[in-house]
């Protein structure tokens, strides 16, 4: 593994400043060597000492300090990656026309490492034109930014303008340096989301999955360097990374999109909600209320996608090496039909959840128990699913560590 790896964490004036305490944990966790330096209303906010205490480093707060002078321009040349976060509307303001009138501002300009920012503001500042051209001129030069998202704000009211997930950031930050991590290089393949087994032209067999846990799966994996394969059911989702997406309806189709790629892979995650069955003889013309025999629906098995690919993957070179993970969505007595799916689809892993109209789907919190074939099960959660994502790369760590 090379050297670690710089961040230059800026913190600007916003009620946010506390999660960038938060924040700077959760990159220093990740093995990143983290530089803080907080703008005057950020110190206003939280003090120094905070962030001091976190990282273990001196906090830049002036450009005019005797022993900070030129600490701006060397940290600037040091870091791999600026981190503005929060970034308040003043910052983004400051960037966006060059300015060099405090620490961060500086060290932005001195610096070519890629810079992100996370905002936090208050929803009127966010959408005002001023915001949004400036926002716009950072884009333009490259600047990623993470989004905000909508709910409360410090104000009491509720909109756009809060502060970006702390695990958002950290995988975007991850992104951007292109981490070198257990999982860089490793061919990740996973099947995600409903299938849809069509009925007629215009109905047809499906279920309650959004794929969301798949989807974040593999943002994280392409975030830690992995190259992944998202096989993805019929879901409204998208998948906000650069991965290989294969979108697929039926389970026929999933089969055939993950045949293609299952002989290289290093890890395999299938997630997908898989319909058992399927319409025997799926109707050319649209089914009508009169058809004759339309109160009995012919059905047949679909092909079992993660038992087929496990025993195609196990019989290919370097096959024993592979990592093989299957999902368990169940209504009850989670363990045991766990530890049972390990052993009949040939799976180094089961990811078991509690599953029902009101829990397990969509893009809410989750609550998981990884099962394994070596040593105790673990529970985590409830959590989101992005961090459940991360708990699991934590622990589903290729076999084979293809660091260079
Ligand atoms: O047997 P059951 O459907 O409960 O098993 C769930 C696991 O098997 C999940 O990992 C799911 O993606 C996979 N599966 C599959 N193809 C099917 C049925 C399930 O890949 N036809």
């Amino acid at each position: 593994m090379g050297a670690t790896q710089r961040v230059l964490l800026g913190v600007s004036g916003s009620i946010a400043v506390y999660k960038a305490a938060d924040l700077a944990r959760r990159l220093m966790d990740r093995d990143l060597d983290v530089q803080v330096a907080m703008t005057h209303s950020a110190q206003r906010f939280v003090t120094p000492l905070t962030f001091r205490a976190l990282t273990g480093r001196p906090v830049l707060t002036s450009l005019w300090s005797e022993s900070q002078e030129i600490e701006h321009v060397e940290r600037g040349y040091d870091a791999d990656v600026l981190l503005m976060a929060p970034a308040s509307a003043n910052l983004i303001a400051r960037l966006a026309n060059g300015l060099a009138d405090d620490v961060l501002t500086t060290t932005a300009l001195s610096s070519q490492a890629p810079l992100l920012i996370a905002p936090a503001m208050e929803t009127n500042m966010w959408l005002h034109p001023a915001t949004r051209t400036n926002v716009s001129t950072l884009k333009s030069r490259g600047v990623v930014v993470i989004e905000p998202t909508s709910g409360a704000l410090a104000s009491g009211r509720s909109g756009l303008g809060r502060f970006p997930e702390t695990q958002d950031i950290v995988q975007a930050t991850l992104a951007a340096l292109g981490t070198r991590s257990s999982w860089s290089g490793v061919v990740l393949l996973v099947t995600a989301g409903p299938t849809f087994e069509p009925l007629d032209p215009v109905r047809g067999l499906t279920n309650r999955s959004t794929g969301a846990m798949g989807i974040a799966i593999a943002d994280a994996a392409h975030a830690r360097g992995a190259e992944v394969h998202l096989v993805l059911g019929p879901t409204a989702l998208s998948p906000r990374s650069g991965v290989h997406l294969y979108r697929v309806e039926t389970a026929a189709e999933m089969l055939a999109a993950s045949e293609a790629i299952v002989d290289r892979a290093d890890v395999i995650v299938a997630s997908a909600a898989v319909s058992d069955f399927r319409p025997a003889s799926p109707s050319v013309q649209k089914v009508k209320k009169t058809s004759a025999g339309a109160d009995t629906l012919p059905l047949e098995l679909n092909p079992d996608i993660l038992t087929a690919l496990a025993a195609r993957r196990r019989a290919a070179p370097g096959g024993a090496r592979a990592t093989i993970v299957g999902f368990a969505a169940e209504t009850s007595a989670l363990e045991k039909h766990a530890k049972a799916k390990l052993a009949q689809k040939g799976c180094d892993f089961v990811v078991a959840n509690l599953v029902g109209p009101d829990r397990g789907f969509g893009p809410q919190e989750t609550e998981v128990l990884l099962v394994s074939k070596q040593g105790p099960s673990e529970p985590h959660g409830p959590a989101r699913k992005a961090e459940v994502a991360e708990f699991l790369l934590d622990r589903l760590r290729p076999k084979e560590d293809k660091r260079s």
